[in-house]
């Protein structure tokens, strides 16, 4: 077969003939993935410039290559899809994230045990067992506790405003369809506005530490970054500050909301997470971080991930042309049977059996040179805020048994409700959980 036909297109669905799939995707977006992904296989084509990706080895190719020939997802608005702008941001980006690194590791994250914990507490007190909405709790929850690890108790201001940037982005992530920036779209002026004064009050932020002379030997990201020798420009630094604020607040909201839904259906695994925090006398809880693990298994918050061509190129079998855009799907990889025994199920148990996980078929961070920079952290402040909530309080939820998974920007069950109602205890103050550095 002569090259150019062994390289060509995947089929995929063809859809109306004016809107394409547009309007099946939006009406039901995991349905219409699945409804392809068994009739065209792991790799189709959505339109002409966009494919889907179910299969893992090309999944991790694409994101393995992310710098190469692919570039990450583009900026909102990117009408011209400038991959010319996106490589160059990258190569900009590749030096900081390299030097913030240190910042985020397992030893930096072991410092967060004690404020995570107060913070939760505070979040959860200020509900006073009411009703509340978990996703909103628990994105107050993350900006604070990402805010403090990032500024200490300096951090006036920022978890609001990251709240704000959050539902100023909201309404991208709902449409397929982008309009260019300068249309003077109120979500437009919202979006912009918001990011202006998240970029100010960083800089103001960074100006005013760099300007103490005892900025430098705080213990907090900032304090890291400012020690650095050289310490990075403000630019700099408020670009990295702000996209560990940004990874480090919606996502693990998304996965902490998962999880609550898990604790509030499963009385018996709250039993179980209970026994295993009470007896922990050498600190390890790998019941808790076997939850966290299957619960970004099944419900993996970036469930979509894009990689754009900058040239053209090739990926397994199919032709790429420069700016065409690869949407690799964790989700479905997830709940392969090819890869995953009793895939849909939830069962922590298969993350303690000794055996190997399908690691290759589990991508809940991504992979590659664009690996969440905040996987050890956040791997080990999930597991300490699951065994504490499951500890510390009765999750009751009223419609934890209706509610469905929203795949909507981070994927998450949509409008869970409940109520954390504190477990007494004679002082759970003086028995936190240690967790092993591993
Ligand atoms: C459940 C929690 C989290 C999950 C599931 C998660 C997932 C991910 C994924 C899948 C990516 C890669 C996206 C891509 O390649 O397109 C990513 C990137 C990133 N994450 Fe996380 N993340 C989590 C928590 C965090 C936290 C707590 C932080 C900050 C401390 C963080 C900081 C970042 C940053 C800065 C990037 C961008 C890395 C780069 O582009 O070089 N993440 N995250």
């Amino acid at each position: 077969m002569a090259q150019s036909e062994e390289r060509s297109r995947p089929p995929g669905p063809r859809g109306h003939r004016l809107t394409g799939n547009t309007r099946a995707y939006e009406a039901d977006r995991i349905g219409f993935l699945r409804r392809s992904h068994r009739e065209y296989g792991d790799v189709f084509s959505y339109d002409a410039h966009t494919l889907f990706v179910i299969d893992p080895d090309l999944a991790h190719e694409a994101l393995l290559r992310t710098g190469d020939t692919f570039v990450t997802e583009l900026a909102p608005f990117d009408m011209e899809r400038d991959t010319g702008r996106a490589a160059q941001h990258a190569a900009s980006w590749m030096p900081e994230r390299r030097s913030a690194w240190p910042g985020l590791n397992r030893t930096a994250a072991a410092t967060t045990d004690e404020p995570t914990l107060t913070i939760l507490d505070a979040v959860l007190a200020d509900g006073a067992g009411q009703e509340v909405d978990v996703l909103a709790t628990m994105r107050t929850l993350t900006a604070r506790t990402i805010a403090e690890y990032c500024f200490g108790a300096d951090h006036a201001g920022v978890p609001e405003l990251l709240q704000e940037t959050v539902r100023a982005t909201q309404p991208f992530a709902e449409v397929s369809r982008e309009f260019p920036a300068w249309l003077p779209l109120p979500r437009h002026r919202r979006y912009f506005r918001t990011y202006r004064r998240l970029t100010a009050t960083l800089t103001a932020l960074v100006r005013e530490r760099s300007a103490s002379p005892s900025g430098r030997s705080r213990d907090d990201l900032l304090g890291f970054l400012l020690a650095g020798e050289p310490a990075p420009s403000v630019d700099t630094m408020v670009s990295t500050l702000h996209s560990v604020l940004m990874g480090g607040h919606g996502v693990p909201a998304a996965a902490l909301t998962s999880i609550v839904w898990e604790l509030a259906r499963r009385p018996r695994l709250v039993r179980d997470l209970r026994d295993e925090a009470d007896g922990a006398r050498d600190g390890a809880t790998p019941l808790a971080e076997a939850v966290v693990r299957e619960t970004l298994r099944l419900y993996p918050p970036a469930w979509l991930m894009t990689r754009t061509a900058a040239a053209a190129t090739t990926l397994g079998a199919w032709s790429l042309s420069p700016g065409d855009d690869v949407l690799l799907n964790p989700y479905l990889i997830h709940r392969d049977p090819r890869w995953w025994p009793r895939p849909d199920e939830f069962d922590p148990t298969r993350w303690l059996t000794g055996q190997a996980a399908p690691g290759r078929a589990y991508l809940p961070f991504g992979a590659g040179p664009r690996v969440c920079l905040g996987a050890a952290l956040t791997l080990r402040q999930l597991t300490l805020i699951t065994s504490w909530l499951a500890r510390g309080f009765t999750v009751e939820s009223p419609n934890a048994a209706s509610v469905t998974l929203e795949f909507v920007d981070r994927l998450a069950p949509a409008h869970l409700r409940a109520r954390f109602l504190p477990v007494e205890r004679a002082s759970r103050h003086d028995d936190r959980i240690d967790i092993p550095l591993q």
